[in-house]
C-alpha cells in the first residue's frame, strides 16, 4: 500500500509531467517548424486575404507570396490595391496575383457573385483579416446606432458571409485547408472604450471554433477544412500609428511571426511570442489590478490617438 508521501510524490511527478508537455507543446508553436507549407498543395494553391492593402494584411500577403503562394487580394480602394499587387510582383515570385474590390462596411457585398469568380482557383488559405472599430471618446450610448452595425457588418457579418460562401471550394480542394480569422485580445479583456471592438472579436473567435468543430463533425474523421482564430495584440500599422518596439512590433515583422502559426494544429493562438508572455503574466494580476492596467492601456492609446 502507497504512503501519503509516496503519493503526493506520485500526484507531484505527474503535475510537473503535464506543465512541462505543455509547455513543450505552446514552445513548438513558436520556434518549431512552421506548417504553412501544407497548404500549399502545388503551383496551383491561392491564399484569399482580407483587407491586404495595408498593416498585417498586406504584411502576411507579401510572406504567403515568398512562401509560394498564388494571391487573391482583398481591399477596398482600387489604386492601393494595383500599388501593393506592383510591390508583389517586383519581389519575383512570378505567382498570381488576383484582386477582389468590396466594401466590408456595406450590407450588399455580393460574396457569390465573388465566389464564382473564383470558381476554378484552388484556394487553401483564407485570411479573414479585416476589421476595426475606432477607440471613441463616449460609451456606447453615445454612438449612432448606424455607426455599431458598421462595426458589425465590417467585422463579423463580412467575414461569416464570405467563409458562406468559399466553403464549398475549400472543400473540395485536393489537400488540407485553413480559415484564419484576425482577432484581438481586446476580446480576452474587458477593455473600456472599445466595447463594439472587443465584442466582434469575441464573436470571430466563438465562429472559428465552432465552425472547426463543425467541419470535423461533418466530416466524422480529419476535416479538409481547419480553422484557426489569431489573438493579436499591438502591432504598428496604418491603424494603429505609434512607436515600434518589443511589445509592440511593426505589421511587416508581425506577419513573419503570424505566418509561422498557420497550421499550428491549434483552434487558436496568440501569434507573437512577447504577447503571449504578457498575456500570460496578465493572468496572474488580481481583477483590480487588472483593471487599473487596462484603464492605464486605454489612457495611453486616447493620447495616441489624439497626437494623430
Ligand atoms: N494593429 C493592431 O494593434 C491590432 C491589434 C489587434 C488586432 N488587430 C487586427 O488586425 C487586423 C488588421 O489591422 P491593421 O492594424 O493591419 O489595420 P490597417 O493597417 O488599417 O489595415 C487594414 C486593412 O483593411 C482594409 N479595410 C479597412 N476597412 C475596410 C473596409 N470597410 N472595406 C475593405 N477593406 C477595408 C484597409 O484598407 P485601406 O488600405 O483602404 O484602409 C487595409 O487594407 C484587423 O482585423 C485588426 O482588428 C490589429
Amino acid at each position: 500500500m502507497m504512503s501519503t508521501t509516496q503519493l503526493l510524490t506520485a500526484v507531484g511527478a505527474l503535475v510537473v509531467a503535464q506543465t512541462t508537455y505543455s509547455l513543450l507543446r505552446v514552445l513548438a508553436v513558436y520556434f518549431g517548424p512552421s506548417r504553412v507549407g501544407r497548404y500549399l498543395h502545388g503551383p496551383h494553391s491561392y491564399a484569399l486575404i482580407t483587407g491586404a492593402t495595408d498593416g498585417i494584411g498586406k504584411g502576411v500577403a507579401h510572406e504567403l507570396y515568398k512562401k509560394g503562394f498564388n494571391l487573391i487580394l482583398h481591399g477596398r480602394n482600387e489604386e492601393k490595391l494595383k500599388k501593393v499587387v506592383e510591390e508583389l510582383k517586383a519581389s519575383g515570385s512570378g505567382r498570381d496575383i488576383r484582386t477582389w474590390i468590396a466594401d466590408a462596411n456595406r450590407a450588399d457585398v455580393d460574396f457569390a457573385a465573388a465566389a464564382a469568380q473564383w470558381e476554378g482557383l484552388e484556394i487553401t488559405l483564407v485570411i479573414h483579416n479585416v476589421g476595426s472599430a475606432p477607440v471613441r471618446e463616449s460609451t456606447i450610448d453615445g454612438i449612432a446606432a448606424g455607426e455599431l452595425l458598421t462595426d458589425i457588418q465590417r467585422n463579423d457579418l463580412f467575414p461569416l458571409l464570405l467563409t458562406r460562401a468559399v466553403l464549398p471550394q475549400l472543400r473540395r480542394a485536393a489537400g488540407p485547408t485553413q480559415l484564419v480569422f484576425v482577432g484581438s485580445l481586446s476580446s480576452a479583456f474587458p477593455i473600456p472604450r472599445i466595447v463594439p471592438y472587443g465584442a466582434t472579436k469575441a464573436f470571430l473567435r466563438q465562429l472559428s471554433a465552432a465552425l472547426g468543430s463543425d467541419e470535423a463533425f461533418r466530416a466524422r474523421s480529419t476535416p479538409n477544412v481547419t480553422t484557426l482564430y489569431m489573438d493579436v495584440g499591438s502591432v504598428a500599422s496604418n491603424a494603429h500609428k505609434t512607436d515600434v518596439s518589443l511589445m509592440t512590433p511593426a505589421a511587416e515583422a508581425f506577419a513573419k511571426h503570424f505566418v509561422h502559426c498557420i497550421g499550428c494544429g491549434r483552434a487558436s493562438v496568440i501569434p507573437y511570442w512577447p504577447h503571449a508572455l504578457q498575456t500570460c503574466t496578465v493572468g496572474f494580476l488580481p481583477d483590480s489590478l487588472l483593471q487599473k492596467e487596462l484603464f492605464k492601456a486605454m489612457e495611453a492609446e486616447m493620447d495616441l490617438l489624439k497626437k494623430h
